[in-house]
């Protein structure tokens, strides 16, 4: 079984001040923490085992949010990462928690939503060797950005190049086999002083075990690493959830969509909140008669 790994540490300090005393991760978008998104994303995929990896400081806040995920039907694990000195470090810390298993990393800033997402998802959680996304940007400089060749294969990955060769950026959210934390121990840090993701994925592209899944345009794929980016992604979230009555991203309403949770617990659940609107909203989902259609997040 395919086992989840989110990545909330770092430092946060293109967002200081704000950053300075709460981390990132556990800052609002719209109406729930940041870190809700991605937790979810790696639900709806079928994951129910967990690592948190976080910062020794911020361990006990999110301890105090996501317990030990038994409330919502998953095991959640943490770790911490003393300093952030990069994405593949993840796959090394993560490597008593994998214990041999595959995984899908997700960065605690980065939110995935759209029609059909889960199928998506869930049938990269099928593929062997490694699985990434590519999502067109308007600012590709910023990611980490695929070139394909003639024949749409990949030609090359490079993080954050000066001049990228594609407007395809590489989302934060990656799907390894058990090979991940061996390729990850062999990776060296780069002129910024981290262990990049990058050098992990490009080690699956030279063994020809790397799969490229382009998320088309009724995706929405946001990250959150700037004041400017969370107000975009505030304001997303809200616009949709407004129109629709629906929320995105309640581990919650996931737990309950996926059978993780019975209307028992979701009741018990919701009556904890049920001062605030999102309390009002689970406690509505029950005996909720939805087609099939709109299982899918
Ligand atoms: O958002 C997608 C992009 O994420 C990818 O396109 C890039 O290839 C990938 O390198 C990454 O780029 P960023 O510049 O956004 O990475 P950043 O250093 O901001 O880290 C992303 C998140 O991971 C951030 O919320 C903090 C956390 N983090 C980061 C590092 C380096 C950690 O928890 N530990 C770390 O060591």
């Amino acid at each position: 079984m395919r086992k989840g790994i989110l990545l909330a540490g770092g430092s946060g300090t293109r967002l200081y001040p704000i950053t300075q005393v709460v981390c990132k991760q556990l800052l609002p978008i719209y109406d729930k923490p940041m870190i809700y998104y991605p937790l979810c994303t790696l639900m709806q995929t079928g994951i129910t085992e967990i690592l948190v990896i976080c910062t020794e400081t911020d361990l006990p806040l999110f301890k105090s949010l996501l317990k030990n995920g038994h409330q919502w039907g998953i095991k959640i694990e943490y770790t911490i990462q003393a300093k952030p000195e990069g994405l593949a470090q993840a796959l090394i810390l993560a490597e008593p928690f994998l214990n041999g298993s595959p995984s899908a990393l997700i960065l605690g800033d980065n939110l995935f939503y759209g029609h059909q997402l889960q199928t998506t998802l869930q049938a990269a959680n099928n593929m062997t060797g490694a699985t990434i996304f590519g999502y067109h940007v308007a600012d590709p400089q910023a990611y980490g950005v695929i070139e394909f060749d003639q024949h749409k294969r990949v030609k090359s990955i490079t993080e954050k190049p000066t001049t990228p060769k594609s407007n395809f950026a590489m989302p934060g959210l990656y799907f390894f086999d058990n090979k991940a934390c061996q390729y990850a121990k062999k990776v060296s840090p780069s002129a910024r002083g981290e262990l990049e993701i990058v050098d992990v994925i490009i080690q699956y592209l030279n063994t020809e075990q790397l799969n490229v899944n382009i998320l088309g345009r009724g995706t929405a794929w946001l990250d959150t690493g700037t004041p400017d980016a969370i107000a975009d992604a505030t304001q997303y979230i809200a616009a949709i959830e407004k129109r629709q009555g629906l929320k995105i991203s309640c581990p919650e309403e996931v737990a309950f969509s996926m059978g993780l949770i019975d209307q028992h617990q979701l009741t018990i659940l919701a009556n904890q909140l049920i001062k605030s609107s999102y309390g009002q909203y689970l406690l509505s989902l029950i005996n909720k008669n939805f087609p099939d259609e709109m299982h899918q997040y």
